[in-house]
């Protein structure tokens, strides 16, 4: 076999980067999709047949009709309900929902992960802005190894387990007025419903992949979140609770580094970022509405409006050395071309010091300002199909890119479709 069989496609920035297209082309040739890290609270919305669907757990790759498996890795964390939603909604719509497999080593989000997160977020004094799923409490659990996995839901120890995790939380709820109290009784039943309608998916997946690879069938792993919500090398606290990048992605799938071909970083000639944390190139003048509104920009999981700023190529270095990226996509070329001019970030001003590499502490990140570089807009890619054909200025920006992180630019993205797209 001459080509390794993995693609990986990781966000670069904060997320909602249009991972999803990317996946949507690189499945059209590969047999198997792998979502490994994160759970539901991500959202990737996908176009099948002229009908949107937003799916927050299991790979989009299933929409594609020639995929083998779609396999929800052993880093993910699952909420039984979400996924069960999920599932009937493609049954219902004649997708061929048995390619799904999950992980028996996946992490159960149960309904206290939830409560919890509320309860947390409404105590912080500096929010985080979660999707209150659930996720950092049951990644908590994980790594305290006090947790429920997929395949503990089939042991006979299950309700044991059960029970004594609940007395756990039932009694730190106890302690504020405005908690209700967990019902064992009814969070064991409906978890029981739940796992037995899941049994025909559960496996282990990381043989059953090694399988694919070993028939030179080719996988596609769908990253969620992004690089700058990484528990280690994003903007803690303001982050997620998993490692989104390429360790993570490879740990959540026991896929090792020699079987991977191209790491993709998906990124936007523009940057948003949903919830709270430091965004040093972030606007908020009727250019960021007009970006907004021409780029659709509002959450796919909680509808909420998106923060939007410029591109920042500090942050897209530190990004690409932290993933080794092989090729950018960069999407929404249209978007930002439709500006009469445009501005990328170079570095920051430090309190009068010029910073080049992403810092480290929260408190300089805070305060730092971006040092903008102007390029001019006012140009229309939409219909070009070579990036020969694109008009001078667009390329001056791409090459702009290329150049200052010395990573190719290889897929151009000039409208919403499918086929709105340059590979290069
Ligand atoms: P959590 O993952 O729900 O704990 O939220 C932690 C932070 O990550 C919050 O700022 C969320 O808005 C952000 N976040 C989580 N998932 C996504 C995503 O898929 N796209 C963009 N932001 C996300």
């Amino acid at each position: 076999m001459n080509r390794k069989p993995t693609d990986i496609v990781i966000g670069a920035y904060w997320g909602d980067e249009g991972k999803g297209k990317k996946i949507d082309e690189l499945m059209q040739n590969s047999s198997v999709a792998v979502r490994a890290t994160g759970g539901n609270n991500a959202g990737h919305t996908v176009v099948v047949n002229g009908k949107k669907y937003a799916l927050h757990l299991i790979p989009t790759g299933l929409l594609t009709e020639t995929i083998e498996a779609a396999i929800i890795g052993n880093g993910v964390v699952v909420d039984p309900k979400v996924l069960i939603k999920e599932i009937e909604m493609l049954k219902n719509d004649g997708f061929d929902v048995s390619k799904l497999k999950i992980s028996s080593k996946a992490h159960v989000i149960f309904p206290y992960h939830i409560a919890m997160d509320k309860l947390e977020e409404e105590l912080r004094s500096g929010k985080i802005g979660t999707t209150a799923r659930g996720i950092g409490p049951a990644y908590t659990d994980k790594i305290k190894r006090n947790a429920i996995r997929i395949g503990d839901l089939y042991s006979p120890n299950f309700e044991n387990k059960l029970f004594e995790i609940v007395n756990w939380y039932n009694q730190i709820f106890n302690l504020y007025e405005d908690e209700e109290e967990i019902d064992y009784d009814e969070v064991k039943d409906d978890y029981k419903r739940m796992a037995a309608e899941l049994e025909q998916y559960v496996t282990e997946t990381v043989t059953l992949t090694h399988n694919y690879i070993k028939d030179d069938k080719k996988i596609v792993i769908e990253g969620a979140q992004a690089t700058f919500l990484d528990i280690d090398h994003g903007d803690y606290p303001f982050v997620t609770s998993s490692n989104p990048t390429i360790g993570g992605v490879l740990t959540g799938s026991g896929i090792a580094w020699n079987k991977i071909n191209e790491v993709y970083g998906i990124m936007k000639a523009y940057c948003t970022r949903v919830g709270e944390g430091p965004f040093v190139t972030e606007i908020f003048d009727e250019v960021a509405d007009e970006l907004r509104e021409l780029g659709h920009e509002y959450g796919t999981t909680t509808g909420r409006p998106r923060r939007i700023g410029w591109l920042d190529l500090v942050m897209l270095k530190h990004s690409s050395n932290v993933n080794g990226f092989t090729g950018l996509v960069l999407n929404h070329l249209d978007t930002i071309g439709k500006l009469k001019e445009m501005k990328v970030c170079v570095g920051y001003d430090y309190n009068g010091e010029m910073i080049c590499e992403y810092p480290n502490e929260m408190e300089i990140i805070k305060n730092c300002k971006p040092i903008l570089l102007e390029f001019s807009g006012g140009f229309d890619v939409s219909g070009c199909k070579t990036r020969e054909e694109l008009p001078e200025k667009a390329k001056r920006f791409i090459k702009f890119i290329e150049d200052f992180v010395n990573v190719p630019v290889v897929s151009i993205g000039t409208g919403p479709d499918r086929e709105d797209v340059i590979n290069c």
